[in-house]
């Protein structure tokens, strides 16, 4: 039964109405012990989901709702290895790539383990000869620069992820990244680079996507020309991450410098694969292994705390509660730290690529919402632009704030500052400034009644906005895999519940398939049937354009 039409979904239909005026104040003061009762640890992170518009009963009623989409077999049967990414028919075994000590994990009743154990061990080889210099480039240079082409999961995860673990990078290597087919991208790159000292990874599951593709014969072609055309300058300055061997090779990438991964891994799942060679490059072997580890804690708790123990099933049912029976729309990202501040543009492609859908599992269309809009940004500085927004706008937005205790060392005073600032805006997003407040405190200033009854209006904080707290001890690699390992589980306990297929990503390629077609309509000025839009844009082209 399709699960809008379940008592379970009717009974949080009705629980909405009943807490829909009820504010979080309110809930703060009859509870002394709230934040006890709605806080809990998992792979060293702190989750407090108290400043959420909830009780123990809705959070029963969400673990009803769960239990009725068969969410704890859904679960094992990811762990299993079974085909859940039904419409490719392929598995989902992304937590198969953290389990790197040998346990058995099965796809398609194989043990996957020693494959991923093969290519980790490949990968630390690689890593320790470029981060010894034992790895030269053509001209016997010691690798200085990387740059790793690839885009969407190829991209967006290796480079948060290098980014967020900055604190661990080698000083004698600068890792870079560029996704974007605008040459500008890549121009600007390489323009503060030598050939002679740099290596590119092509990053690309396929192998076959036409931005990176186009960007890596591009740098081919940098590297060629620094090297008068000396084809086995290749060798020494590329390098390959893919699952298509035959398109590595045909691009003139040699297999021994291939770095392998698997259909059974997803794009945007696949940071923990050889994908997350640059990110193991910038931060040593070892480092990434405990990124692995922190993963793999958050998988463990994941497969085997009851829901309402679970991380990220209470943070999936959170996001449920709002966003298909309080009617919000968007989810917003903030992290409290400069490293992450590509968090949210990460989170946007795991959340939205895998639940953006409106076709279930078995095809029928969907009527209920699933995956919210993501946004969001660095906190302290959405602090003085979008966070007004936030305070008083008339949107219901509930959002993850996400910070470290631990600077990593840096300057005490401004860290703290930054964690004032955190846990000040989660306490004024909840609490708001009543009516009385906001007077009493214009009154104070010593402000004119008259001038009081003029600004009133814009001095009240409704309050009652929705947060969840993640804090941890330190950004180290560990923790970093916990968080990120927990919001791939979220969007998979989302995506259960919606009935849909989190693993697919039929959507992006309409778009695709157009370019290809338009490109050539392009190159030969000769457009073929288009709406007049589109053809306008493109006699526009026609009109400008100097080739
Ligand atoms: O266009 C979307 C997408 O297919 C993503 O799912 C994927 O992460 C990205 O493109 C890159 O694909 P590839 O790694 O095959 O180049």
């Amino acid at each position: 039964m399709e699960i809008s039409k379940t008592a379970e979904w009717k009974a949080l239909q009705e629980h909405w109405k009943d807490m829909q005026d009820v504010h979080m104040r309110e809930l703060f003061a009859s509870d002394k012990h709230r934040f006890n009762n709605f806080s809990m640890q998992a792979g060293g992170l702190m989750l407090d989901y108290s400043k959420n518009r909830i009780t123990v009963e809705t959070m029963q009623l969400l673990y009803e709702l769960a239990e009725k989409a068969n969410l704890k077999e859904w679960i094992e049967r990811m762990f299993a290895g079974e085909r859940i990414n039904n419409s490719e028919n392929r598995a989902a075994m992304h937590v198969a790539l953290r389990n790197y000590c040998g346990d058995p994990m099965w796809v398609d009743g194989e043990d996957v383990s020693h494959e991923v154990t093969d290519v980790l061990a490949k990968m630390g080889l690689f890593v320790r000869q470029v981060r010894s210099g034992k790895w030269t480039g053509a001209s016997g240079e010691r690798i200085k620069s990387i740059v790793n082409i690839g885009i969407g999961g190829s991209h967006l995860g290796p480079m948060m992820v290098t980014e967020g673990l900055r604190h661990y990078h080698s000083a004698n290597l600068k890792v870079q990244f560029v996704s974007n087919v605008d040459i500008l991208h890549l121009r600007e790159t390489l323009k503060q680079l030598d050939p002679a000292n740099t290596l590119f990874i092509i990053s690309s599951k396929t192998f076959t996507t036409h931005e990176t593709m186009t960007n890596a014969a591009w740098a081919r072609e940098w590297i060629l020309q620094a090297f008068d055309g000396d084809e086995k300058s290749i060798a020494r300055h590329f390098v390959a991450v893919s699952t298509n061997e035959k398109e590595v090779k045909k691009f003139g990438i040699n297999p021994k410098n291939m770095f392998v991964f698997w259909d059974w891994v997803g794009g945007r799942y696949s940071l923990w694969s050889s994908i997350g060679l640059s990110i193991a490059l910038a931060i040593g072997m070892e480092r990434f292994y405990e990124l692995l580890d922190g993963a793999q804690a958050m998988d463990d708790h994941f497969r085997r705390a009851k829901f309402s123990e679970n991380m990220p099933v209470i943070l999936g049912l959170l996001g449920i509660w709002y966003g298909n029976f309080a009617g919000a729309e968007t989810q917003a990202m903030l992290p409290y730290n400069w490293y992450l501040r590509f968090l949210p543009q990460y989170l946007q492609q795991v959340d939205m690529e895998s639940n953006g859908k409106s076709a279930s599992r078995d095809g029928k269309r969907i009527k209920y919402h699933t995956s919210p809009v993501v946004w969001g940004g660095s906190g302290a500085d959405g602090q003085h632009a979008f966070f007004q927004l936030l305070h008083q706008g008339n949107k219901l937005i509930p959002a993850d704030f996400i910070a470290a205790v631990s600077g990593g060392g840096v300057e005490h005073e401004h860290h703290v500052t930054l964690l004032a600032t955190f846990m000040a805006q989660t306490e004024a997003l909840m609490c708001g400034l009543t009516a009385e407040e906001a007077k009493a405190e214009m009154q104070q200033e010593g402000l004119s009644e008259e001038r009081i009854d003029e600004l009133l209006p814009h001095k009240i904080f409704p309050g009652n906005r929705p947060t969840n707290a993640i804090l941890m001890d330190e950004l180290s690699p560990r923790r970093l895999g916990a968080l990120l390992a927990l919001y791939e589980h979220k969007v998979f306990v989302q995506g259960v519940i919606w009935n849909v297929n989190s693993f697919d990503q039929w959507g992006v390629e309409l778009g695709k398939k157009l370019a290809t077609k338009i490109r050539y309509e392009l190159d030969q000025k000769a457009p073929a049937e288009h709406d007049s839009s589109t053809l306008g844009q493109m006699q526009y082209f026609f009109g400008l354009d100097k080739k």
